[in-house]
């Protein structure tokens, strides 16, 4: 059985720990005022907003060295909602990656809105996390989890694929936002 720390306990933390715990895995749930309480799992979710990642980082960067680290977001400019701000050819897991370089960083759930974690389906389909990353044995520890919680995992390439993943959540989020999806839509995978 896995420890899946889980940095934030929002909407997609809470949801992922549901996840988490229908494969009979064990969560770790850390809050903002937890700064005191240390990261035990191997696999490390950081479920906070990209603004928040250079604090975590910052706090916890030492305690994050040999752990699957897993970026889950969407590094939407908040002033406009019309870019990212991570540069065109890069995206934030690459960042992240560059600043926990004794971690094995991965990409996951940017892509899958909160709701449909929790429902398991997405339409007829059922929910499906794509994950990114230059680590096989941590995509392929994140994928087993995650489809131990009863959704699918597909491994959507390298780490260079992050910033494609973080291009279609960012586009998942401007149609809902305009109110041509719902929140509990999104894009789906048919394999
Ligand atoms: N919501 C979605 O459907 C969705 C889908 C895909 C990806 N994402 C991504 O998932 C991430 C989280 O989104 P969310 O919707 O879950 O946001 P949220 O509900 O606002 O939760 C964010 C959490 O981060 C916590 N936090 C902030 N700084 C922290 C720190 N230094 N240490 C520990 N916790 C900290 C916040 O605590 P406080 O409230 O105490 O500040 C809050 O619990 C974002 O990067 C977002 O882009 C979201």
């Amino acid at each position: 059985m896995a420890v899946v720390s889980i940095i934030g306990t929002g909407n997609m933390g809470s949801a992922i720990a549901d996840v988490v715990r229908r494969g009979g895995n064990t969560v770790e749930l850390i809050g903002h005022g937890d700064s005191d309480k240390p990261v035990t799992g191997d696999v490390v979710v950081l479920a906070v907003y990209y603004g928040a990642v250079s604090d975590v980082v910052a706090q916890r960067g030492e305690q994050l060295a040999g752990k699957v680290v897993v970026d889950i977001t969407n590094p939407v400019n908040t002033e406009t909602f019309d870019s990212l701000v991570v540069p065109a050819d890069g995206s934030a897991t690459a960042e992240i990656a560059a600043a926990l370089p004794q971690s094995r960083v991965v990409k996951a759930f940017n892509t899958t809105f909160a709701a449909t974690l929790a429902a398991g389906t997405l339409g007829e389909q059922p929910t499906t996390v794509l994950i990114s990353g230059d680590d096989a044995d941590a995509k392929s520890l994140l994928a087993g989890i995650v489809t131990a919680g009863g959704l699918r995992a597909v491994d959507a390439g390298s780490l260079r694929r992050a910033r494609e993943l973080e291009a279609l959540g960012f586009l998942q989020i401007g149609l809902a936002a305009g109110e041509k999806i719902g929140w509990t839509g999104g894009f789906a995978v048919v394999a």
